[in-house]
């Protein structure tokens, strides 16, 4: 049974409400269809009831059964403003400013629903870019206790069984820091521990940090930075396997690994990869993806206060539908 099958089966008791604020994407009204079948989790759609319904009719796609929450009539709406004009007071929110936001931007509307409560996690971006489901999340959400750093994890699923954890791989940041600090790169390293663990159930985590240098073969800031960053989680004690600055392949080939970094407990072995910025992380998963044929879900987001997922805009219904299926479990978990 497939990892995605599993939570599925796992979330569908639990019957956690997701958002899925974009409803004029109608990728999203036939992946709301789709959850409605398998019953995994209940979609709620953001906007006008009959407009909804006409464009769910006109696509051909049975929704009966979604929840709508209109921002026009809906009972919390003051509470969700007062709410957001008190996260945002010190940047000049006020309540005038907040309800529009929350009335115009389906987005912010949202996230406010999960920060209230009405809901347990949000799934957006096939029709926004991703800044934008960022910003929402970040203004209206915030980070979870004790976290600085919102980032993301990209699970890569590939048939290259002698690589990572029998062919899965875990790539992070690929989403939303463009040029992260050493610090962050050691948040980063920590949280997609966490979501390997929560999600995959990953047991043992070996996190290599990426560099076009292994072990001081290479020296430039580019490279201290790296190498700054794994003491940094030298210094967190953490209960997981890490070493850098390695290149990709002292990560993950045995051989290699065994050449270039012969005293390091991952070098060769490396199942989550940190990348040293957004762009080589970017390019890196979708080089992947498409020259190795592998299935990338994400980007996760994670670091959050409470589950919201990015999507790409090239994402299919069924990818709406799986990323909701992941983010019903982090909310059953985080209770
Ligand atoms: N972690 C924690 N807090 C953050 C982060 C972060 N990564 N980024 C911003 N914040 C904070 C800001 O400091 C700000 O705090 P404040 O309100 O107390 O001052 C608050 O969150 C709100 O931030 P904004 O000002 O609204 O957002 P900002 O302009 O900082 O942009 C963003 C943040 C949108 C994440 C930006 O860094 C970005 O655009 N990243 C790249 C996204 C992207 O395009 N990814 C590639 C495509 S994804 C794909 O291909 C799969």
């Amino acid at each position: 049974m497939s990892l995605i099958q599993q939570i599925k089966d796992q979330v569908k008791p639990l019957g956690k409400r997701i958002v899925l604020p974009e409803y004029k994407d109608a990728r999203v009204l036939r992946a709301t269809a789709m959850i409605l079948k398998e019953g995994f989790c209940k979609p709620v759609l953001v906007g006008n009831e009959s407009e909804i319904r006409a464009a769910a009719h006109s696509e051909g796609v049975d929704i009966k059964g979604a929840e709508v929450i209109d921002p026009a009539n809906y009972a919390r709406f003051d509470e969700a403003v007062a709410v957001f004009t008190e996260r945002r007071a010190k940047k000049g929110m006020t309540p005038e400013k907040a309800a529009e936001t929350l009335k115009k931007d389906c987005l912010f509307f949202g996230a406010m629903l999960v920060n209230i409560g009405e809901v347990d996690a949000m799934v957006a971006g096939s029709a926004s870019p991703t800044a934008n489901v960022l910003r929402a999340a970040l203004q209206c959400v915030g980070t979870a206790p004790g976290m600085k750093t919102v980032s993301s994890s990209i699970f890569m699923f590939t048939d290259k069984k002698e690589y990572g954890d029998d062919g899965v791989l875990v790539f992070s940041d690929c989403g939303v820091i463009p040029n992260p600090s050493s610090e962050q790169l050691a948040d980063i390293a920590c949280a997609a521990v966490e979501k390997s663990r929560r999600v995959l159930g990953m047991k043992d985590p070996r996190v290599s940090f990426l560099s076009f240098s292994t072990k001081g073969s290479a020296s430039s800031p580019e490279v201290d930075k790296v190498v700054a960053a794994v003491e940094e989680v030298k210094k967190r004690n953490v209960d997981f396997k890490f070493d850098g600055e390695l290149q990709l392949d002292a990560s993950i080939v045995e051989s290699v690994g065994a050449f270039k970094a012969p005293q390091s407990e991952v070098a060769g072995k490396a199942n989550i990869l940190i990348f040293p910025d957004l762009q080589a992380a970017n390019i890196g998963y979708k080089l992947v993806q498409r020259f190795a044929g592998a299935t990338a879900i994400g980007p996760l987001i994670q670091g959050l206060a409470a589950p919201i997922h990015d999507l790409s805009r090239g994402c299919f219904d069924t990818d709406i539908a799986d990323v909701c299926a992941i983010a019903a479990v982090e909310a059953s978990e985080a209770k």
